[in-house]
């Protein structure tokens, strides 16, 4: 960071612009709770109305996080923006997260048709790891979605991600974030060979995820499911 301007955050010498700026970050952050808020509501409203047709719930749970300070700060710096409200407003989609996670493979883009058909969500961007995996194996479906929130100010646009996954692709994208995320795991010994343990076991959870599905079709033919 070179000048220090109103808006630029970090070692700030005048403490009463720092107070300024941390009441002004607490309240963006505020802003991105709500939006995860709105976006939550409108999933479990999905589910309950989904479980009251169908006898069964598409989502199993859902679980939301913010971004901390120092990843927000990290990933700004590495796209080479200050760290500013307007910055992460205008650069960072992620900064509100939802995770949904699935039963079945077709819940999954069900969710995630059902929400995008509604009419105050802007879908900003889609990718779909389900159809194109990334080469590690990793599979879930994530979509930039853009939800106006109403605050007393009036009504803002908020960005939130939200990752949309079965059980399956969970439990291995969780496990295979805690393996990954080692300190220098990618330099040790072996790490071919772990790459290639962990591809084989998100085989084993495509399998299954696909098993289930049949299952699933197979009962489908003969109830509504
Ligand atoms: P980020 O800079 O990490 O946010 O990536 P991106 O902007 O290119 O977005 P992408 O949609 O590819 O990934 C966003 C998020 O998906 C990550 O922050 C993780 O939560 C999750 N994710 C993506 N790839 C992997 C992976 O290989 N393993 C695991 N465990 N999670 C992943
Ligand atoms: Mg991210």
């Amino acid at each position: 960071m070179d000048e220090k301007t109103e808006s630029t955050w970090l070692e700030t010498p005048d403490p009463q612009l720092f107070i300024n700026n941390v009441a002004k970050f607490s309240d963006l952050m505020m802003m991105y709770r709500c939006v995860i808020r709105e976006v939550q509501t409108k999933l479990e409203v999905l589910d309950d109305e989904f479980s009251v047709e169908y006898k069964r719930n598409p989502i199993s749970f859902i679980k939301t996080r913010i971004k901390k300070p120092e990843s927000i700060y990290r990933k700004l710096k590495k796209l080479g923006y200050d760290f500013t409200a307007e910055n992460i407003q205008e650069h960072l989609n992620d900064v509100a997260g939802i995770r949904v996670v699935c039963a079945f493979i077709d819940d999954i883009y069900t969710v995630a048709n059902l929400l995008a058909n509604q009419d105050d969500i802007k879908v900003i961007n889609v990718k779909d790891y389900i159809k194109n995996p990334k080469p590690n194996g990793y599979r879930s479906y994530h979509m930039i979605v853009e939800v106006p929130v109403f605050f007393s100010k009036g009504k803002t646009p908020m960005r939130a991600e939200i990752q949309i996954r079965t059980n399956g692709m969970d439990f291995w994208a969780t496990l295979e974030h805690q393996l990954r995320y080692k300190k220098g795991i990618e330099e040790m010994d072996g790490y071919d060979a772990i790459s290639d343990e962990l591809m084989r076991s998100a085989q084993a959870v495509i399998e299954m995820d696909n098993e289930m599905q049949n299952i699933k079709n197979m009962i489908g033919r003969f109830h509504d499911i």
